[in-house]
């Protein structure tokens, strides 16, 4: 294969946490490797609510600490979750430096959106649902001004090299259909920020390209796997049969609209004090069982919100539009979607995975700041506040480097994933491994997973989609009881002793070979 080796530090991704890190990197030069021109495909520009943090004046960094860890159902890792929230408002300053035109009020004052299971107003938006929209399209204008980070779009990494104990290299391909081998590429150090995993399910929120593949890289090379079976399903993706489902943000349900059934019923009430703000987990399994129940969940905005959903809320109104829902007149019909995976590749406080060289940052990594059910709108401030930390780090620790711009070869298309294997290992992932988990449908999801895995075994892509997969699938089947967005129907307890699990691709694959119910 041949190798291009450079000064550069290598970033893998093209989200919230790859920009930021290039940027805070900065002038120290860096290459970013973007499977999509930048601003498409990447999670960060779907968020619609914004960036978690205690802005106003009653609300406090500790107050934000400690919804967090009880949203997290007890495996939050209190220190994180301290330090997390102390720096978020650094880093809101930091985004409005660059330009993201915030919602500010008359006094200059950030304008703060109330989501689930928060105790104060404190989500920093973007015209109600425009947050990840903005924040991306002002740190691209950074980006693109900034000399020392060399951008190459339509590039997809494939796999890392390593020796189980070091990465020293990312293998890259060409993401169209044209080309003829693999390139190796080594730099300084090694960034992924690549996204979680929403798009192994059949139904998720999440942009087509984010379907675990940099997770199941960094597995794939050995890197320790945290709390892989933890995935967050959105309670309002809106039920229209597009794929990926659009989001309904949560913010609405903040702003007063209401989750009714097509009888019209307030089921939230029954189901918890918070009703409509409940923490996710659970509105998300009321949402699913009144959809089993063939009540058909809606979302209601017209009493709390009228006309001023399709000016408020752009996002949601042209998905409505796009579909036929008129928000003003009608309730919008939702259903629980994948959306977040708080799993993800282990890292210290410095974003550092357990293989030298390697540093992971945004969803594709797992810090203990989500737990078991993560509160809405840390992701992008985990995503900030780790890219940050990251890219300090590798300062430290990759040297000065130099400014050389690599020049790829013609690059070859990877084998692309067969769509049938593709539509089934989804369709398997919400059936046997979503919103209710049981060990008979997980251990059904880890036959079919390798079946899907042996039928392509030389498409990289479908062997990362796959072991991100069989991680999920095999934590969740070890994790006997139920805690946060994990629910097993047939350990509906949660064990008063909560761990976080850790887990490697070689541990997952002896578990799927052998697939008993272990406890944990
Ligand atoms: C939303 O706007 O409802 C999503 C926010 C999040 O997932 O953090």
């Amino acid at each position: 294969m041949e190798e291009i080796t450079t000064g550069r530090i290598i970033i893998v991704g093209a989200g919230l946490g790859a920009l930021y890190a290039a940027l805070c990197l900065a002038p120290r030069p860096v290459l970013l490797i973007s499977p999509d021109p930048l601003g498409s495909g990447a999670s960060s520009a779907w968020a619609q609510g914004g960036v978690a943090a205690a802005m106003a004046q009653a609300d406090s960094p500790e107050a934000h600490a400690l919804d967090t860890i009880k949203a997290g159902a007890g495996t939050v890792e209190p220190r994180v979750a301290a330090t997390v929230t102390d720096e978020a408002r650094a880093h809101i300053l930091a985004l409005t430096d660059f330009g993201t035109a915030f919602d500010r009020s008359a006094d200059g004052g950030y304008v703060l959106s109330r989501e689930a299971a928060h105790s104060f107003a404190r989500v920093v938006r973007v015209q109600g649902d425009q947050a990840g929209a903005e924040i991306m399209r002002a740190l691209i204008e950074k980006l693109r001004g900034t000399p020392s980070i060399q951008v190459v779009e339509g590039v997809l990494a494939r796999g890392l090299d390593s020796d189980g104990t070091k990465v020293t290299g990312v293998e890259v391909e060409l993401s169209r259909p044209e080309g003829s081998a693999p390139v190796m590429l080594r730099g300084a150090g090694v960034l992924l920020a690549g996204g979680g995993s929403g798009g192994l399910y059949a139904l998720t929120t999440n942009p087509a390209r984010i379907r675990g593949e940099v997770i199941g890289m960094a597995a794939g090379a050995g890197a320790l796997i945290a709390d892989a079976e933890f995935v967050q399903f959105h309670p309002t993706a809106i039920d229209c049969g597009e794929d990926p489902a659009p989001l309904a943000t949560e913010a609405l349900r903040g702003a007063g609209a209401h989750l009714i059934n097509r009888e019209g019923a307030r089921f939230m009430e029954e189901v918890h004090p918070l009703a409509e703000l409940a923490p996710r987990d659970i509105v998300a399994r009321a949402i699913f069982a009144q959809t089993q129940a063939g009540l058909r969940p809606m979302l209601d905005t017209r009493k709390a919100l009228g006309a001023a959903v399709l000016t408020d809320y752009p996002a949601v109104a042209a998905a409505c539009a796009r579909n036929g829902i008129d928000p003003v007149s009608q309730p919008i019909p939702v259903a629980a979607a994948a959306h977040y995976h708080m799993g993800g590749v282990a890292t210290d406080a410095h974003g550092r995975s357990s293989l030298a060289g390697l540093w992971v940052c945004g969803e594709a990594a797992s810090t203990g700041l989500h737990g078991a059910n993560r509160l809405a709108s840390n992701g992008l401030l985990e995503a900030l506040v780790f890219a940050r930390r990251a890219a300090q780090d590798m300062l430290e620790e990759c040297g000065a480097g130099g400014s050389d711009t690599v020049a790829l070869p013609d690059l070859p298309t990877g084998e692309t994933p067969d769509a049938a294997l593709v539509t089934e290992l989804r369709q398997t992932m919400t059936r046997d491994v979503g919103v209710l988990r049981d060990a008979t449908g997980l251990r059904r999801a880890l036959a079919t997973i390798a079946q899907i895995e042996a039928a392509q075994p030389d498409c990289a892509q479908l062997q990362n989609m796959t072991a991100t997969a069989t991680l999920i699938a095999a934590a969740a089947l070890a994790r006997r009881e139920s805690r946060g967005a994990h629910c097993r129907t047939d350990y509906p307890e949660t064990r008063p002793e909560a761990a976080r699990s850790f887990m490697t691709l070689a541990e997952a694959r002896v578990r799927r070979s052998n697939p008993e119910d272990a406890p944990r």
